[in-house]
This record gives structure tokens, C-alpha cells and sequence, in this order.
């Protein structure tokens, strides 16, 4: 899971060369106020509370995700249309990737792109003994960069996207547009250099704008588990850059903010204190946050303009009648 930092011209790539952890922590706490980006959640622990708060109660993009693909997989198979490639950006939904490779009509490859090289052998292992007819083909690398990929298999007839889980909801929407423009070219300078009969398109799970205490309670499950999901960050920082982090005087705290119309997830100092991280030290005054993650929700409007200002055309999308969620199939022009 990767999360991307904005470059000079959202129009060129978003995307940043790769930074590691030590970096991004030291200047993200020297900074005002103070910020480490979210994708550093997904250590081993990280992605282990990862998967507990897909299944909470409260968590509802997961299981309404899962559920819009299962309802409505046959129709999405249809307008994807037979002898497809599919890139997952990520790897970690085997379970959605599955539904929508066993709807597929003769799916050729499945291409999963990803930065962890545990979860790309994990995601390539057990899908490769189980659709033994279909080309797995795992590309190392982040996703959100110009990334060299296999050419298109002969037979193949286009090359498909799917970014589910709304992860785009956690860039900015100049990162997210950027990302769209990056994919878009992706998928375009592959159809005309493979050969491709059909133009691209991308499968794009969205989470929707909704009622505050929806949101409120998914970003603050009863369980505490996304509580611990954002303080691991902490403990990782500890663990693996020798911090100091005494991660019982920090609180998590997530809330809605309407007008940018994203949960921002932060976490509050409880005390006036220092922490060492190697051989720097930070001041935290009390109430003072470190600032781990923000998840933008659309409309669906909103969405379909972004995505084709970003040179795509939207088509199709699905979404649960309660309207929680969005599943939108976009294709290039
Ligand atoms: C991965 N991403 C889409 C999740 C979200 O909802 O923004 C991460 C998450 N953070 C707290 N709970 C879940």
C-alpha cells in the first residue's frame, strides 16, 4: 500500500523518488505542525491491524466494496469485456481480485504491482496455483512511478486497472488527479505499443462523502483497533529508528472535517515532552499533534470530473443503495 507525496506540476508525475522511513519521520517532525505520511502504517504489524479494522463492524468500505463486486460481477465482467490483462495496483486484495477474475470471460494475466515484496510473493503464490490458465506476471515497484511493464500477452485484448479499497482517498485531490493522469498514460502507451485492441480502462473503488457519525465511527471503532493501527506508528518508529516514543502519552484522535470533506487521523500528545529518535530529540507540547493520515471521500460527481479531467472518460459505476460506496469503470477515450 503506497501513498504519494506531490511533485512541482501535478500534471507531470505526482510522484516522488522513493524516500525511506528515517527521512520522511526526522523532517516530518521538524516540521509545523507536525506530520508523518500514512503510508509508513503497513509494517508487518500495521498491515495485521489493517485487516482487523477491514472487518469491524464500524468499517463498512471493505464489506460494502466486496459486496457491490460479488452483486454485481457479472455486469462488470460484461463491460470489461473477454481476453483482459489485470494490474492491480497494490497487493493485498486477494479476495476482490478473485471475484473479479473468476467473473472475467478468459482473463489473460493478472499483473500486481507492488512496492512489499512479501505481500507481492504472498498475493502470487496462492493465486497462481489457483487459476493455473492465467499468466501471473508480479511487477516489484511502486505503483504511483513510471514503471516498466511485461508486454500485453498475444491475444490479449486490453489491459485493465483495479484500485480498489478508495486507497486514492488517502492523496490529496492534487496526487489523486495526478495519479489518474499517470494511470491513464500507463494504460495508453500500452495499448498502442502491445498492440492492444481495445483502449484501457480502470476499475476504481471510491469511498463516498456521507453522515459525519458514519464516518466518525468507522475512524474510531469501539474496539480500539484503528486507535492501535495509528499508534503503532509510533512503536514502529521506536522498533526500528530507536525512538523513544512513550506511546501510552500519545491519543489517537480521527475526526471529519466537512469542508475539506476528509477524516484526518492525528496523534495527541497527552503531555508537555521530549522524544529522542537516534540522535535528534523532538518537543511536544501537550495537545500537540503529529498529523498520520487524511481520507478524502467523494461525490460521484465530484470523482467523475476528477478523473476525466485526469484523460479518462467515466462509464460506468456502481455503487450500494445506501450509498456508501462507489465502484467506477473508466476507460480512455
Ligand atoms: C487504506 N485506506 C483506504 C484506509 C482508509 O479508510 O483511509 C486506511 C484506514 N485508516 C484508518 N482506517 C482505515
Amino acid at each position: 500500500m503506497t501513498m504519494l507525496a506531490l511533485r512541482q506540476h501535478a500534471d507531470t508525475l505526482p510522484l516522488q523518488p522513493a524516500r525511506d522511513f528515517a527521512t520522511d519521520v526526522h523532517e516530518g517532525l521538524r516540521g509545523w505542525p507536525k506530520a508523518i505520511p500514512s503510508k509508513y502504517f503497513y509494517d508487518d504489524e500495521g498491515s495485521r491491524l489493517f485487516e482487523k479494522i477491514c472487518e469491524l463492524p464500524e468499517y463498512y468500505p471493505t464489506r460494502t466494496e466486496l459486496k457491490l463486486l460479488q452483486d454485481n460481477a457479472p455486469a462488470i465482467a460484461e463491460i470489461i469485456g473477454p481476453d483482459v490483462e489485470l494490474i492491480e495496483f497494490g497487493a493485498g486484495a486477494a479476495r476482490k481480485v478473485r471475484l473479479l477474475l473468476d467473473a472475467l470471460i478468459r482473463p489473460r494475466a493478472y499483473l500486481p504491482i507492488d512496492i512489499s515484496g512479501p505481500h507481492l510473493t504472498a498475493a502470487v503464490k496462492a493465486l497462481a496455483a489457483d487459476y493455473p490458465h492465467i499468466a501471473v506476471k508480479p511487477v516489484p515497484g511502486d505503483y504511483t512511478a513510471p514503471l516498466r511493464l511485461p508486454q500485453p500477452q498475444k491475444g490479449a485484448a486490453r489491459r485493465v486497472c483495479f484500485f480498489p479499497g478508495s486507497t486514492i482517498g488517502n492523496f490529496t485531490p492534487e496526487e489523486a488527479h495526478s495519479f489518474l493522469r499517470h494511470a491513464a498514460r500507463m494504460l495508453s502507451n500500452d495499448a498502442k505499443q502491445g498492440g492492444l485492441t481495445s483502449p484501457g480502462g480502470l476499475l476504481i473503488g471510491v469511498d463516498l462523502v456521507k453522515s459525519p457519525d458514519i464516518l466518525h465511527a468507522a475512524y474510531n471503532d469501539s474496539a480500539g483497533v484503528t486507535a492501535a493501527f495509528n499508534l503503532n506508528l509510533l512503536h514502529r518508529i521506536n522498533r526500528e529508528l530507536g525512538g523513544d516514543f512513550k506511546v501510552d502519552r500519545f491519543a489517537h484522535y480521527a475526526f471529519y472535517q466537512p469542508h475539506l470533506r476528509r477524516v484526518e487521523m492525528h496523534l495527541v500528545s497527552l503531555a508537555a515532552q521530549t522524544v529522542r529518535i537516534g540522535e535528534a530529540s523532538y518537543e511536544f507540547s501537550e495537545g500537540e499533534s503529529i498529523h498520520t493520515e487524511n481520507s478524502y471521500k467523494y461525490t460521484l460527481a465530484g470523482f467523475r470530473y476528477m478523473a476525466e479531467q485526469a484523460g479518462f472518460r467515466p462509464s460506468a459505476v456502481w455503487c450500494d443503495p445506501d450509498r456508501l460506496f462507489s465502484l467506477h469503470w473508466l476507460t480512455l477515450a
